[in-house]
């Protein structure tokens, strides 16, 4: 029989509590059908829109995982009212201005997100509010969010080393000025920060993209009733009095977790995952895309009507031979997050995969270049890093098969998961070190992976 346990202990697999290293052997064809709690960066800013609105909003499918609840108690802390009942979400938004300034920091865990767009709201704030991070959080470049804030009129302080800022942070806000702002990194989250500080500026704010990435802002914006239009990459804002509450918002499930069966499915023969109500956005389905460009069999129907101004559908993935490819560095911001479980996918893929422009890989959770050339370099792998200038490519060879290995999370959610995966695919045996860390996206990835059986 096969099966997927944790080492030594026979009780049900719990990604909480383990120390010991998770074992994965004896693998299985995974057949079956899922639903996905929601998409993260769409919960962040549905929580944050919430939150500046008058009167109750009721977010479906909320994400119980450690980055949206991040951004929910650090709302909290800001004094607002919010309530959960399982996976639903009650937010009493008291208008623009209703959050309260706080004696205690606000604490945003290790969520990039949670703390970037919130120094956008912050931003519109006229009092003073520090912000602090876990260890690995502040380890991450911030100057792409605090010079834009700035030049909006936003005083902030930061931790600064090698002229690079980081958490922690005090920022105090009020007064912001519209501005035109091209980010010199493809960053929905700079691009968010900027839009979110807007919402409170004297005159319109625009963001211009030279590429363009994941637009759950802008349409959630527009849900909730700001004046927002975009031209070719170029998002425009107009200041609003008041956001409107659309009363209710179903958050569709969340793409990149769905990646991980996805290349599953793609990669084990005999496997095939139906996918329901998964978040379609284009500015996401990068990963849909490039796997289908090597031959991945995924069918995709798209729901009628978008969830709440989101795409979503039921896709299909089933195995599939699939064959090597070139990713452009444009295409990296619609599947950024991807990337990891792509490389999986590509090891198995016949030719050579080439992925450009991944540099930015670097300041991820953990450095994901590193964590994901070590695991696959173990299992056997023939993948390798090319320098060009400050570009980073990635070149993967097919190597027939990986072997199971002793392999590490580096306590990143998305390589312990790319891993997990990796380790289904291949011949023999492999612990992880680390299972906690998923957590911060999927506590329930390892309990759906086990319902494919
Ligand atoms: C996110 C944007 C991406 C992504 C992150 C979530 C968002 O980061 O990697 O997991 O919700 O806006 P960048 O926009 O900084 O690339």
């Amino acid at each position: 029989m096969s099966r997927i346990k944790k080492s030594a202990k026979r009780r049900r697999v719990k990604p909480r509590a383990s120390a010991k290293p998770f074992l994965i052997k004896n693998k299985f064809i995974p057949r079956g059908r899922i639903i996905l709690a929601g998409d993260k960066s769409i919960a962040h800013r549905a929580l944050i829109l919430s939150a500046l609105t008058c009167g109750r909003t009721n977010l479906k499918n909320f994400p119980l995982h450690e980055d949206s609840l991040a951004t929910l108690n650090a709302l909290i802390t800001l004094g607002v009212r919010i309530r959960r009942n399982g996976s639903e979400v009650l937010i009493y938004g008291r208008g623009k201005q209703g959050l309260k300034a706080c004696a205690n920091p606000v604490f945003t865990h290790n969520s990039g997100t949670t703390l970037r767009l919130l120094l956008g709201v912050l931003a519109g704030m006229n009092f003073k509010t520090k912000v602090t991070a876990a260890q690995a959080l502040s380890r991450r470049p911030m100057s792409r969010v605090t010079v834009p804030l700035r030049l909006m009129g936003v005083q902030i302080s930061a931790r600064i080393k090698n002229k690079e800022e980081y958490a922690p942070m005090v920022i105090r806000g009020g007064n912001l000025r519209g501005i035109v702002y091209r980010p010199k990194v493809a960053s929905a989250q700079v691009k968010s920060a900027v839009l979110l500080a807007g919402l409170f500026a004297q005159g319109k704010t625009q963001v211009c993209e030279r590429v363009s990435t994941r637009d759950h802002t802008e349409r959630m914006l527009k849900n909730f009733g700001a004046n927002i239009s975009v031209n070719n990459n170029r998002v425009i804002l107009d200041p609003v009095r008041c956001l409107r509450s659309p009363g209710q918002i179903y958050i569709p499930g969340d793409i990149s977790s769905a990646a991980f069966f996805i290349v599953l499915a793609s990669i084990i023969p005999g496997a095939r995952i139906v996918i329901e109500r998964a978040g379609l956005n284009p500015g996401r389905t990068g990963i849909i895309k490039v796997l289908k460009r090597m031959g991945a069999k995924i069918n995709i129907a798209l729901c009628r009507g978008a969830a709440d101004g989101e795409p979503m559908g039921q896709l299909i993935a089933q195995s599939s031979r699939l064959n090597g490819t070139v990713v452009s560095a444009q295409e990296i911001p619609s599947l950024i997050d991807e990337l990891p479980v792509l490389m999986v996918a590509a090891c198995f893929a016949e030719g050579a995969t080439v992925i450009k422009g991944v540099a930015e890989l670097r300041v991820k959770e953990t450095d994901r270049i590193n964590s994901m050339l070590v695991n696959l370099k173990a299992m056997g792998a023939d993948i390798r890093v090319n320098k060009a200038g400050r570009q980073e490519n990635l070149v993967i060879n097919c190597r027939d098969r990986l072997y199971g290995a002793s392999l590490k999370s580096f306590g990143d959610h998305r390589t312990a998961m790319s891993m997990v995966v990796a380790a289904m695919a291949a011949d023999g045996e492999s612990r992880l070190d680390d299972i906690n860390c998923i957590n911060k996206s999927f506590p329930g990835f390892l309990r759906t992976l086990q319902g494919l059986k």
